[in-house]
């Protein structure tokens, strides 16, 4: 856990956390947009973490985040209420388990940063972001679409 201003975790400042590709894309720009921002603003917490950068740097790009994603969530949720997509509940469960995870985290962090596993974190972050974007998030776009029409 303290290991992670360390060399043991071999992680380098050059290595994109989450880099993007069009793997990610579910086809509505706007949401590929956001989800594009969100994979940069991860990004640029990891290397703020790589590089030990200050405090207060890393808790801005990290409340940075925090913001980001609670909007883009926020503007999920409008589109798929706008299109009746019948999974919007579960959907919503979804985001609000995770801001949940995420604000009690980064309390932590807040009231003991040195002490906070930035490598658990960070891995964390990855998994549910990959995870939502490839198989959750394509769930609504066949609905939001159908609906345009
Ligand atoms: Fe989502
Ligand atoms: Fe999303």
């Amino acid at each position: 856990m303290f290991g992670l201003f360390g060399s043991s975790s071999g992680a380098s400042a050059d290595v994109d956390l989450m880099p993007w590709s069009t793997e990610y894309e579910i086809g509505i720009k706007m949401i590929d947009d956001d989800h594009r921002s969100l994979f940069e603003t991860a990004n640029h917490l990891n290397r703020s973490v790589k590089k030990r950068e200050g405090h207060k740097v890393i808790e801005a790009t990290f409340n940075m985040l925090m913001r980001y994603i609670h909007e883009h969530f926020a503007r999920e949720e409008q589109l798929m209420l706008q299109s009746d997509f019948p999974g919007l509940e579960d959907h919503i469960r979804l985001h609000s388990i995770f801001m949940n995870a995420f604000f009690s985290t980064k309390q932590s962090y807040t009231a003991a940063p040195r002490a906070f596993d930035f490598d658990g974190f960070l891995k964390f972050l990855k998994n549910w972001l990959e995870h939502h974007v490839l198989v959750e998030d394509p769930k609504y776009v066949p609905h939001v679409q159908a609906d345009k029409h």
